[in-house]
């Protein structure tokens, strides 16, 4: 007899099982280079810790409201507004429980069960495993360089025409790629959802991490949008769990009602703490350069090794990389380039599950010498 129910089997994420390994071989005593797991290397904003530790001083540390605490839905409202000149009504922001907690609010408030929600491969893997988790029926829409790696217009309308979805979700800059959808290209997205009646969920958790790309946040073309974000990547908070959305007006209370039964509120020292995320931008911005110059190096490195089919990275701090050449098993290629050259990556199946076989995703959120590192083992590695 099994106590599993068939949608509790989601495919594992295989940065993490990659990650594991690395973590083995450091226990025997290897110096093993990261470049699996997508976080930030260096620590979280001073003003951001200070921020915790005045509120742990104070020691009441007590349930919020479900939809998050009134400055902090007002401060992230306030950012719409200096980042991007936005008017965003603070009551349309829904703190979460990073922006993993705000998928699950969102697919749970636009879907229901046998719904088809479409995903870009190569993507997130999360939204394809947690879509299936609750019962929705996932649509890969494969993207290629033809169009840039993103989905258009046209590629929905002939989805459309087949497998009519109700939703979509789409990642600028995307995971693992970074590359991104440019701004008219977001509006005509934009606008073909609206025609065809799919809820389109933008997951902007790579915003402020972009070289040079023009940057627009979907919120700009319609209110009809779910906007994704979180403070796990610019703001180098991944452990405090803490995220945000913007939704329509018309779907908060529905959130509301979902946040106050699966999780009560979000964690409140974390949302004390993020406020003053906004306040670090000298600090996260000499980051945010430390990625910029690993980016430079690992596009010029990387080629050099022979590794030269790379998808754009206009933003995040990813460089997905076509391997084809040398395997057809990205999980072999990266278990002996753990093994042998003591650099953890990730194989690509883990983003696309077909053609992911012939990719490796490398993070570049480490140090700058790490990177370098990291890149005369793969050259040697290589020859
Ligand atoms: C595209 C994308 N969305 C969402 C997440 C989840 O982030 P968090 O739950 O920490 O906000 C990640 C993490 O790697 C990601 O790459």
């Amino acid at each position: 007899m099994t106590f599993l129910s068939k949608r509790s089997a989601v495919e594992p994420f295989r940065a993490m099982d990659v990650m594991s390994a690395a973590f083995a071989l450091e226990r025997e005593g290897r110096r093993i280079i990261h470049m699996e797991v997508g976080e930030p290397g260096a620590p979280t904003p001073r003003a951001v810790r200070e921020a915790a530790e005045a509120v742990l001083a104070r020691g009441r540390i007590g349930y919020t409201e479900a939809l998050g605490m009134p400055a902090l839905r007002a401060r992230i409202a306030a950012h719409y507004g200096a980042a991007h000149g936005l008017d965003i009504a603070p009551e349309r922001v829904v703190v979460t429980t990073g922006s993993s907690a705000g998928f699950n609010l969102a697919f749970l408030a636009l879907f229901d069960v046998g719904d088809r929600v479409g995903v870009p491969t190569p993507g997130y893997p999360a939204y394809r495993n947690i879509l299936k988790a609750l019962g929705l029926e996932v649509v890969e829409i494969p993207t290629t360089a033809e169009t840039r790696w993103t989905v258009t217009p046209l590629m929905l309308a002939e989805v459309q025409a087949v497998t009519p979805l109700k939703g979509l979700i789409v990642a600028s800059p995307n995971n693992p790629n970074g590359t991104m959808v440019a701004p008219d290209d977001l509006k005509a997205l934009v606008g073909a959802c609206g025609g065809h009646g799919i809820r389109l969920i933008m997951d902007e958790i790579y915003h402020g991490l972009v070289y040079g790309f023009p940057t627009t946040s979907a919120l700009a073309c319609s209110d009809d949008v779910i906007v994704i974000n979180s403070f796990s990547k610019y703001y180098c908070m991944t452990g405090w769990r803490i995220g945000w959305m913007v939704v329509p007006p018309s779907i908060v209370r529905a959130v509301e009602c979902l946040a106050q039964n699966l999780s009560i509120s979000v964690n409140a020292l974390s949302q004390h703490a993020a406020i003053a995320a906004f306040e670090a931008t000298e600090e996260l911005e000499e980051v945010k350069a430390g990625y910029a110059a690993n980016r430079d190096l690992l596009l010029r490195r990387l080629p050099a090794a022979g590794i030269d089919d790379l998808l754009p990275v206009d933003g995040a701090f990813y460089v997905y990389a076509n391997v084809r050449r040398f395997t057809n098993d990205s999980i072999e290629f990266a278990r002996r380039m753990l093994h042998e050259a003591g650099v953890a990556a990730t194989p690509g199946l883990d983003f696309d599950t077909t053609r992911g076989a012939g990719y490796l995703r490398f993070s570049f959120a480490g140090k700058g010498e790490d990177m370098a590192e990291a890149m005369d083992r793969i050259a040697a590695w290589m020859k």
